[in-house]
C-alpha cells in the first residue's frame, strides 16, 4: 500500500505497481508523471509519444491518466510539448524549473494544471543588454549560457553557426552581457574594424579611437567577430596572435602594443549557407569548439508562436527546395505583429519578409495549415495578387 504524500511533498519516482494499487485517481497520475519525468530526463535527447512512454515504463492502464500528467508537467515547465506533431510528443525540458513539481494543494497555483506556472525565476531566462529576455537553450549537457562561460573560462574559442535569426548573437549576448564587443563582418570589413582608426575631430586633428578586439582585449572581456566567414581572409589574421595565446598584439600606425587582460575571450558566428562564405583552415583550426544553432521550434511554441505558424516554418526547413524558412527571428516577430496587428497583418507580413522564390510554397503551406487566411504580402494600398499561386 502507498501512503498519500503530503500535499507540499514534491514528486518522487515510484514503482508502476504502487500507482496501480492506489485508488486515487491523481495520485496515480502524479507517480505515472514522476516516472514518465524521469524517464524523459534520463534520455533528453528524444521526444516521445504518450504511446511510447507507456511501452518505455510498462504502464498496463489507460494511457489517459499518463497523457494527462504529461500535459500538466509541460504547462509547468518541466517538459516540452510538441503538439505540432500527430500524435504529440514530449520530450525533457532541457533547463526545468529548478524546484521539483508539486502536485499538492497547498502549492497549486491558479493555473489549470494544478503546477505552477513556468516563471523567470526558474533561471531559464537571462536578460540581454537590450533588456529582452533570452530563454536558454540546452547545449552539452547544461545551459548554453553557462557552457560559453565555461568555455570562456577554459579559453577555447567556440564557433556558433546557423541561418540568421536562430538566436546566435542573442545567446552571446545573454551568457556575456556588457563584456561583449563585436564586429560586424562583412565584404568590405577592414583591419582598422578591428583594432580601431583615426577620427576626425572637426578641427583638423584626428585622434586614435580604440576598436572592439582593442577594447576587449584592454577589458578582459569577449570579442565577438559575427559573420566572419565573410570577412575578407586577408583581414583576419589580425586576431590570430591573440588566439594563439600570444596575447599582444601591435598597431603599427601608433607604434602601439596591447595586451589580453585576463578573461580575454574570442567568440565568432556565421552562416556556412550564405554565398560567399569561405570558412578558411586558417581560421576553423582556432575555433576548438564548433556549434550549430538551429531553431528551437519548442521554444517558439512556449513564447507563444502559433502551433501552425511552426508548422509552416518546420514544413520549409525539411524542405530542400526552399531557400528560406522562417526562423526563431520571423517566429517571435510573427508572434508580436500578431499581438499588435492581429493574425491576417502577421500572415500577410510573414508573406512579405519570406524571399519571392520561396513565396508560392509558403502561402502553399499557409493555406494548408491555416484553412481560410489570405496570405499575400503585406503592402500599402492593398496586397500584391502576383505572389499568390
Ligand atoms: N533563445 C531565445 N530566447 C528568446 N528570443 C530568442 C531566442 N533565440 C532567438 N530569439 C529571438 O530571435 C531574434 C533573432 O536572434 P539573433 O540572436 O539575432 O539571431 P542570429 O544571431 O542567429 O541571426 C532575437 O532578437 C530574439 O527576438
Ligand atoms: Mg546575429
Amino acid at each position: 500500500m502507498t501512503t498519500p504524500q503530503p500535499a507540499a511533498s514534491a514528486l518522487s519516482p515510484a514503482p508502476a505497481a504502487a500507482a496501480n494499487a492506489a485508488g486515487d485517481q491523481n495520485q496515480a497520475a502524479t507517480t505515472l508523471g514522476a516516472r514518465a519525468l524521469q524517464f524523459l530526463q534520463d534520455h533528453p535527447t528524444s521526444a516521445y509519444t504518450v504511446r511510447d512512454l507507456n511501452t518505455q515504463l510498462s504502464i498496463t492502464t489507460a494511457s489517459g491518466g499518463l497523457h494527462a500528467a504529461l500535459v500538466r508537467l509541460a504547462d509547468a515547465g518541466y517538459l516540452l510539448r510538441d503538439s505540432t506533431v500527430n500524435p504529440q510528443t514530449f520530450a525533457a525540458h532541457p533547463s526545468p524549473p529548478a524546484d521539483p513539481p508539486q502536485f499538492g494543494a497547498a502549492n497549486r497555483a491558479p493555473t489549470s494544471s494544478g503546477l505552477p506556472r513556468r516563471t523567470a525565476a526558474a533561471g531559464s531566462v537571462v536578460k540581454r543588454p537590450n533588456g529582452r529576455d533570452y530563454h536558454t537553450r540546452m547545449l552539452a549537457g547544461g545551459r548554453d549560457v553557462d557552457v560559453l562561460r565555461n568555455l570562456r573560462q577554459h579559453d577555447i574559442p567556440v564557433l556558433l553557426y546557423g541561418p540568421p535569426g536562430t538566436g546566435k548573437t542573442s545567446m552571446l549576448e545573454a551568457a556575456f552581457g556588457d563584456d561583449l564587443y563585436t564586429v560586424n563582418g562583412d565584404a568590405d570589413t577592414v583591419v582598422g574594424d578591428f583594432v580601431g582608426d583615426y577620427i576626425a575631430n572637426g578641427d583638423g586633428t584626428y585622434s586614435f579611437v580604440d576598436g572592439p578586439l582593442v577594447l576587449a582585449m584592454e577589458t578582459g572581456g569577449v570579442l565577438f567577430v559575427d559573420d566572419a566567414t565573410i570577412i575578407p581572409p586577408q583581414v583576419m589574421p589580425v586576431i590570430y596572435p591573440v588566439m594563439d595565446g600570444r596575447g599582444v598584439i601591435t598597431i603599427k600606425s601608433q607604434n602601439r602594443q596591447v595586451t589580453a587582460k585576463p578573461g580575454f575571450y574570442v567568440v565568432a558566428a556565421h552562416n556556412p549557407f550564405v554565398h560567399g562564405a569561405v570558412l578558411s583552415p586558417a581560421l576553423a583550426s582556432r575555433f576548438s569548439i564548433q556549434v550549430e544553432v538551429p531553431t528551437d521550434y519548442h521554444l517558439a511554441r512556449r513564447l507563444g508562436v502559433p502551433a501552425p505558424i511552426v508548422a509552416v516554418a518546420k514544413a520549409m526547413a525539411d524542405n530542400d527546395a526552399c531557400t528560406w524558412a522562417p526562423q526563431m527571428r520571423e517566429l517571435t516577430d510573427y508572434a508580436r505583429v500578431n499581438d499588435a496587428l492581429g493574425r491576417t497583418v502577421a500572415v500577410n507580413n510573414l508573406v512579405s519578409v519570406c524571399p519571392e522564390d520561396d513565396r508560392p510554397e509558403l502561402i502553399r503551406l499557409l493555406a494548408d495549415k491555416i484553412p481560410g487566411v489570405a496570405a499575400d504580402p503585406l503592402a500599402v494600398g492593398g496586397t500584391r495578387k502576383k505572389a499568390t499561386p
